[in-house]
Formats: structure tokens, C-alpha cells, sequence
């Protein structure tokens, strides 16, 4: 009886062992030390070492490995060998290993730029695309493959581009060079752009110049290129702002700009028309939040100078929310009106590549004001959700109500959270009018709103309740 009663355990202890052996291995393919996550998903092998205080590329990367991150970390210094072995690589993201003063981690000041030898990526014969954001590096790194088709070197601190610097670069198709002269990464001289410097990039759609200190269009561009981003540089503008040329479509005549312009405001209206669909979101919103920062209490974050008088919080995968930003937000805030007001906006002043949570912690702190951009596709989104949390929590914290909505599309009505501030803070609810005419009046409220302090227009009665 009892030898019997054994069997069927020491079957399903072999059945045990043999079904988990290949499971088992199949983990074990990289080597354990390896500190990075390693995903295989189809075609690609995806190995991630963010943040991992790392001061070298670590040895142990699979030899299939297709994608590596290795963005905030301090690694000084790639090597030849740095990436030996490892010819499947198609992309390298080196962002953030020496972020400029003004911008980076106070807990780590990084001084030195990175140094990368000449020729490390050269034998990656696959290598399509190359992030070096925020390294501060002062020369475009030579020895680059050929076949590479995007590079990255936003945040950096090179201020002079020559026609010699990009000649390995025959088949890129997308440059981005901005962030490398601004307010918080100065350079203290004017950018400089060899006349034809890009010309013979053939197959070039994408370049970025913002954020630049660039004080003329750049000229003799490829005919290939697409999208050219100019904003936020110090070029003389003569009636209408240079903020984004849509190459391709504007170039030929000032009937196509009229046409361009047109249906922008065409884009622009249509989202203004459309009709919002029901939303009880604020409502949940707001009772949990407020309901979890009671009950958890909150770390007071330390507070530290405003610098901006407004953040920004819009929809930046929607071009035409985008545009709206660009165009008219920020040329009515920034450029226009009287006192000049400092916006920042995710686009021009975040750093490329580092973790979201601390860029947007650190811009709703920063600012006086953070000002929602909303369309309903944009209420329904994570980042919103974060966003507006997070910009909540001060209000629990300092008692400091920073929030003000725009609305592109109708504003939802049936909402209490939004009636009941609509009701404590009148000035913190506006619309963007379809009417033209209404607009300079919209400007003019927004301005105001900005520029009050959020519990001063409280009924006083809320005002003891908060
Ligand atoms: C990568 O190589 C390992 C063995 O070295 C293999 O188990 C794995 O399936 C490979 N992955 C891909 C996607 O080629
Ligand atoms: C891997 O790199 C390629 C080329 O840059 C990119 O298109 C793809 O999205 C990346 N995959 C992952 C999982 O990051
Ligand atoms: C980089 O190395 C290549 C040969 O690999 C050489 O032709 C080139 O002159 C070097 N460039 C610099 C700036 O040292
Ligand atoms: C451009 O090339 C010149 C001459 O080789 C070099 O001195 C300079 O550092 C390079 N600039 C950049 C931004 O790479
Ligand atoms: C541009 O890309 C095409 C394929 O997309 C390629 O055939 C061509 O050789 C490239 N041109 C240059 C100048 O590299
Ligand atoms: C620009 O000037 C600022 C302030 O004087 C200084 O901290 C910074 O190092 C300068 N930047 C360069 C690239 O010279
Ligand atoms: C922009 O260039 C001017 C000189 O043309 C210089 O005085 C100024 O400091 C530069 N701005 C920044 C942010 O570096």
C-alpha cells in the first residue's frame, strides 16, 4: 500500500523537474549579473540599465541584444570595446550620463563631459539610431557608422555646426541639435550654422534647432527635409513668428502659407466645435485624491524659488493642440503683452530622455501657475491623470490652488467638481472661443488669472473649509 501510494509523488516530482528545466534555462540565457532588465519580444532584444548608477557599459549584454538604454547613469567614458560584440545593436540610448549643472541632479553635479573615443559605434554595422542627449559634449562624435539614420544630441554643449562635422553622416534622416543655447544650458554666444552645412544630408526629413540662440534661418537645407523646428531661438521676426515651417508644404509661395495657416485654424476650430462626451472623471477625481492625501499625509516638498510664472500641461502627441501651444499660447504670454510672462513648456524645456516624474515634480513646483490645456481625448490620458494629481497635491500641501483649466473643446457641464470650482474660483475656468473677436478678451482673462494668487479669489467660507 504505501509503496504504492509513493508512485504517483516521485511521477509528479519527474514531471515537476522536467517541465521547469527548460524554464529555467531559458532565464538563465544572459548572465546574472548583468545589471538591466533583458526583453525578448519578436525581432527585438531589449536591454534596459536605467538608472542603475552604472560607470561603465556593463560586460554581459547578450550578443543578440537589439536596443540598450543606458540613460542616467555617470558613465564617463565609451570605449572602442564599449560595445564589442554586440553587431546587432540597432539603437543606443547614452542619454543623460553628464547633464548640464543648471538642469541636472544636485546630488550629483556632473562637471566633465562625456568622452567618447573615436570609432567606438563604427562597427556596429546595424546601428539606426544614437542618443547622446545631455552629455555635454562639445563636438558631434566622429567615427559614427554609416548606416545610422537618427542621431540625438539635445542638451549638449555644441554651438557651432560646419559642413566637415556631418560629412560621415551620408544617410541620416533625422537630426536633433536643440537645447544646446538656452536659458538653463547658456552658452553665452550666438549659435553658428555654416551656410549649405546640412545640403548634402540627401535623405534628411527631420531637423531641430530649438532652443538655440540661433539668430537667422538657416539656409541651402536639403530638399528632402520635411519638418524643421526652430522655436525658442532669437530670430528677428517680421510679422509672423517662426516658430515651425512645415517645409514641405510652405515652401513655395505665400498662397501656400495663407492655405497652411488656414488649416491650422480650420484643425483648430474643429476641436473648438466639437461636442465633449460625458465626463464624471473630475468628480472621482478630485473626492479620491483628496480622500487618499488626507488619509496618507504628504511630504512637504521643499520649497523652492518659482521660476517660471506658468507651467504648461497639454496634449503634445495632438499636433493641433500643439500648434495651438506654440502659436498662440506661448507668442500671447511670452512675446506679446506687458509684463513679458515665463511659461514652461514640456517641448522646449524638459530634458529629452530623463524619467517624466521628476520633470514634471520639479515644473508644477517651479511654477506659479499650472495651466491644463484640455481636449477630451487629452482628460482620459495617463500623463493628464498625473499631472493634475500632482498639481492637486499642492493645493492639499500649501494650500496654494495653482490650477487653471482651458478648455479647446465645449466644457462638460454636468460635472460638480468643475461647477464647484467654477462657483470657489470663477477665473480658474476658460474657454477658448470659436469667435475670433472674443479672443483678446480671452487673453486678457487668462493673463489676469495668472497673474492673482489662487486662494485670494476663494469665498472666504471655502476659504476656512480647505
Ligand atoms: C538571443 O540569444 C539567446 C541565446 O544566446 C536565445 O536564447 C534567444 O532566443 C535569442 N533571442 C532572439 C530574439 O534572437
Ligand atoms: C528599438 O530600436 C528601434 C530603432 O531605433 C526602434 O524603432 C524600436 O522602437 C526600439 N524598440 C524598443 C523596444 O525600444
Ligand atoms: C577618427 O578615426 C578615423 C579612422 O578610424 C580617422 O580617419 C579620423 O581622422 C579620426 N577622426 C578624428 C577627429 O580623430
Ligand atoms: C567641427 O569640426 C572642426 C574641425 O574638425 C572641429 O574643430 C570642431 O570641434 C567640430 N565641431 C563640432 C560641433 O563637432
Ligand atoms: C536615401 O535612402 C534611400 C532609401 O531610403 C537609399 O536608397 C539612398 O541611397 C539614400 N541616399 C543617400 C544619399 O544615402
Ligand atoms: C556661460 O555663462 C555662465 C554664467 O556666467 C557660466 O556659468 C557658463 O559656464 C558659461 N557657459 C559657457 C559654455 O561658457
Ligand atoms: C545668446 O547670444 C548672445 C550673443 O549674441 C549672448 O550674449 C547670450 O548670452 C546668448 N544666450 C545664451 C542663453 O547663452
Amino acid at each position: 500500500m504505501m509503496i504504492l501510494g509513493s508512485m504517483p509523488h516521485s511521477e509528479v516530482l519527474i514531471a515537476l523537474v522536467l517541465c521547469c528545466l527548460p524554464s529555467l534555462e531559458a532565464t538563465l540565457w544572459y548572465p546574472k549579473s548583468l545589471p538591466c532588465d533583458v526583453k525578448a519580444n519578436g525581432n527585438t532584444v531589449n536591454v534596459d540599465c536605467t538608472e542603475r548608477a552604472l560607470e561603465n557599459v556593463p560586460l554581459g549584454i547578450p550578443g543578440n541584444a537589439t536596443n540598450v538604454t543606458l540613460t542616467i547613469n555617470h558613465i564617463p567614458l565609451i570605449k572602442l570595446s564599449s560595445f564589442q560584440g554586440l553587431e546587432s545593436l540597432i539603437e543606443i540610448d547614452l542619454r543623460c550620463n553628464c547633464v548640464p549643472i543648471k538642469i541636472g541632479p544636485k546630488d550629483h553635479v556632473c562637471s566633465k563631459s562625456m568622452a567618447i573615443e573615436n570609432g567606438s559605434f563604427l562597427h556596429l554595422r546595424n546601428l539606426k539610431s544614437l542618443y547622446l542627449d545631455g552629455n555635454q559634449l562639445s563636438s558631434i562624435p566622429r567615427g559614427l557608422p554609416p548606416g545610422l539614420t537618427l542621431l540625438s544630441l539635445e542638451v549638449n554643449n555644441i554651438h557651432t555646426i560646419l559642413k566637415e562635422n556631418l560629412s560621415e553622416l551620408t544617410n541620416i534622416e533625422v537630426l536633433y541639435f536643440g537645447q544646446n543655447c538656452y536659458y538653463r544650458n547658456p552658452c553665452n554666444v550666438s549659435y553658428h550654422i555654416q551656410e549649405g552645412a546640412f545640403f548634402h544630408l540627401e535623405n534628411l526629413t527631420l531637423l531641430s534647432l530649438k532652443s538655440n540662440n540661433l539668430s537667422y534661418v538657416p539656409r541651402k537645407l536639403p530638399a528632402s527635409l520635411k519638418e524643421l523646428y526652430l522655436y525658442n531661438n532669437n530670430i528677428e521676426k517680421k510679422g509672423r513668428s517662426v516658430i515651425f515651417l512645415d517645409v514641405q508644404t510652405c515652401q513655395h509661395s505665400s498662397l501656400s502659407i495663407i492655405l497652411c495657416v488656414l488649416l491650422t485654424s480650420l484643425v483648430l476650430g474643429f476641436i473648438t466645435l466639437s461636442i465633449s462626451t460625458h465626463l464624471f472623471l473630475w468628480d472621482m477625481w478630485y473626492t479620491y485624491h483628496f480622500c487618499l492625501a488626507k488619509l496618507k499625509g504628504y511630504s512637504h516638498l521643499s520649497s523652492q524659488a518659482t521660476i517660471y510664472d506658468a507651467f504648461i500641461v497639454y496634449d503634445k502627441k495632438d499636433q493641433a493642440v500643439s500648434d495651438w501651444v506654440l502659436q498662440e499660447l506661448q507668442v500671447h504670454l511670452e512675446e506679446q503683452g506687458d509684463p513679458p510672462l515665463q511659461l514652461c513648456l514640456e517641448e522646449r524645456d524638459w530634458i529629452p530622455g530623463c524619467p517624466l516624474i521628476d520633470n514634471l515634480c520639479e515644473s508644477i513646483q517651479q511654477s506659479k501657475k499650472t495651466v491644463f490645456i484640455l481636449t477630451n481625448k487629452y482628460i482620459r490620458s495617463g500623463n493628464f491623470k498625473t499631472a493634475f494629481y500632482l498639481a492637486h497635491q499642492r493645493l492639499m500641501d500649501e494650500k496654494a490652488d495653482v490650477i487653471l483649466l482651458i478648455f479647446l473643446e465645449t466644457f462638460p457641464r454636468h460635472s460638480k467638481y468643475l461647477r464647484l470650482r467654477k462657483r470657489l474660483y470663477r477665473r480658474s475656468l476658460l474657454e477658448w472661443p470659436s469667435n475670433p473677436q472674443a479672443q483678446p478678451y480671452f487673453w486678457h482673462c487668462l493673463r489676469s488669472a495668472m497673474l492673482t494668487e489662487g486662494h485670494r479669489q476663494y469665498n472666504k467660507l471655502f476659504q476656512e473649509t480647505l
